[in-house]
């Protein structure tokens, strides 16, 4: 095993003693130590979900990509592995870069990434290839055969600075495919479809998607799959102009929901939406569980927002979403927290029909792990102009959700988190106004938090990185509102006395 990759599993082995088990997310994934951004090789092998991340075990910032690597029977308590890649190869010495995984028929895990090495130019720019490695499930290989595409496979007017994160699948007749993103020399998005026979020699066939200019410039880390009959296409555009509350600027994520043409060869959308309304989520990639569902997770935070943002005494920085469950309605990418999430509930506490005017506390609604479901509505005869829930909140520090139906905007706001730097701390979504009533159902972890809208037809994510010792959760409005509320804590240990 080369050098680096010793280094780093020796490295991460050490430094994770560290962190202790309370000060990481309960059931989100975080890095074993260091930094993590993409969830990458997302995939089902030898009877696990295996997710690997972009990893710098070093430090708590983005440097030289390793592949971390992690397996979980829920998708919900993970178990570290060794890192699986270190950027050791010349063409992938300046980091080993996202990509996807998959099993081959002859029992080994293959893995496709994008390498990336530094020319050595003025410019010090990033050239892209395409890199296969394959493995038992710990231990890979890069394949002798790297780099198998290259700046060679690219039609002309693309770009092999930027041109990365394949996405991999297999075809009902055994072939592979894979979409790579791509960008024109004005830097405009473009996904090109890959194909090979035996998953190590690939060609091009086709632009499968491309930007016309209105969803930001390139476009990361795609993802296509077949969902009720649509096909459904993730990308992650960086350097988005913001389009009314639906897209902001910088890293956004988008789902367009569309067909194939040209027989399985080029993506038409027919509509797009983006992914999340929140802060902390960027390039989101699916699996197909093997009791047929398509859970999607994402890298629960966003270039623009997490500069200088962490925290340096945890010891870890970033964190990926809750799994979750997509389906499609009324033509829109819906997403609900993954079911097994349920098994975790206890000590339920429910209130119905309660009065909400002014502040109000509830009795046993507190908690940081904690899984809410919230149904408002004007109370009869009244009417309300906003609803508000404090959360992470003690008589400093707090984050909070508001809900202005007159406007129809949803906020969520950190800024009073206890964060001391100005990095994003707001963010505003437009949700219809349903006479008033709005459903949400809430998951805290310690360092999280995610709303699931009117049955997921939205959601709003944001890391929050208040002490935890801030526990408290509150309501408030201004008008008259009824509120039923179903709370749950998560992930606590129930003594068998008890139960
Ligand atoms: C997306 C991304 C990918 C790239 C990786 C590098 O967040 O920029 O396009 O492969 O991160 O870490």
């Amino acid at each position: 095993m080369n050098q680096k990759l010793l280094f780093a599993r020796a490295y991460e082995r050490e430094a994770s003693r560290q962190i202790p088990e309370m000060a990481r997310p309960k059931f989100h994934l975080s890095p074993c130590t260091g930094w993590m951004n993409d969830p990458n090789g997302f995939s089902f092998y030898k009877g696990e979900y295996h997710l690997f991340y972009q990893y710098n075990p070093y430090d708590t910032c983005w440097d030289t990509m390793h592949w971390g690597h992690a397996v979980s029977g829920d998708l919900l308590s993970w178990r570290y592995l060794p890192a699986a890649m270190a950027p050791n190869e010349w063409y992938d010495a300046d980091g080993c870069w996202s990509g996807s995984a998959m099993e081959m028929p002859d029992g080994r895990q293959l893995l496709m990434y994008t390498g990336n090495r530094r020319e050595g130019g003025a410019t010090r720019e990033n050239l892209q290839v395409q890199c296969l490695a394959l493995g038992d499930g710990i231990d890979y290989e890069k394949y002798a055969g790297n780099p198998v595409l290259t700046a060679a496979d690219l039609p002309d007017e693309c770009s092999p600075y930027d041109f990365r994160d394949p996405s991999i699948w297999r075809e009902s007749d055994g072939t592979y495919r894979a979409i790579v993103g791509t960008c024109t020399k004005e830097r405009l998005g473009k996904l090109l479809l890959f194909s090979s026979e035996d998953g190590l020699r690939w060609r091009f066939e086709s632009v499968f998607a491309e930007n016309d200019g209105r969803l930001g410039l390139m476009w990361e880390c795609p993802d296509f799959f077949m969902l009720d009959g649509k096909a459904v296409l993730l990308v992650s555009p960086q350097d988005m102009l913001p389009q009314d509350f639906e897209y902001h600027n910088g890293n956004g994520t988008v789902a367009f929901i569309g067909h194939l043409e040209d027989d399985g060869k080029r993506f038409v959308p027919e509509t797009d939406h983006a992914v999340d309304y929140g802060i902390d989520f960027y390039a989101p990639t699916t699996i197909l569980t093997p009791d047929g569902r398509r859970v999607m997770i994402g890298w629960m935070q966003n270039w623009d927002a997490c500069q200088n943002a962490g925290r340096k005494d945890l010891l870890w920085y970033g964190q990926m979403s809750l799994p979750r469950e997509l389906f499609l309605r009324s033509g829109r990418l819906y997403q609900r927290p993954i079911r097994e999430l349920e098994e975790h509930r206890s000590r339920r506490v429910s209130y119905e029909n309660v009065r909400v005017d002014g502040e109000l506390r509830l009795p046993g609604v507190e908690g940081r792990m904690v899984d809410m479901e919230i149904t408002i509505r004007p109370a009869p005869g009244c009417v309300y102009h906003k609803f508000e829930i404090r959360f992470m909140e003690d008589e400093r520090f707090f984050t909070k959700l508001s809900y202005r139906p007159h406007e129809s905007i949803l906020r969520i706001d950190r800024k009073f988190s206890g964060s001391r730097r100005a990095y994003i701390h707001q963010r505003r979504a437009m949700v219809p106004n349903r006479g008033g009533e709005l459903k949400l159902r809430m998951i805290l972890d310690r360092y999280s938090v995610e709303v699931f809208l009117n049955d997921g037809e939205q959601t709003v994510t944001a890391t929050v990185l208040t002490d935890l010792s801030a526990t408290g959760i509150s309501f408030f409005a201004e008008g008259q509102v009824e509120m039923d509320i179903d709370k749950y804590d998560l992930f606590q240990e129930v003594s068998r006395e008890k139960v």
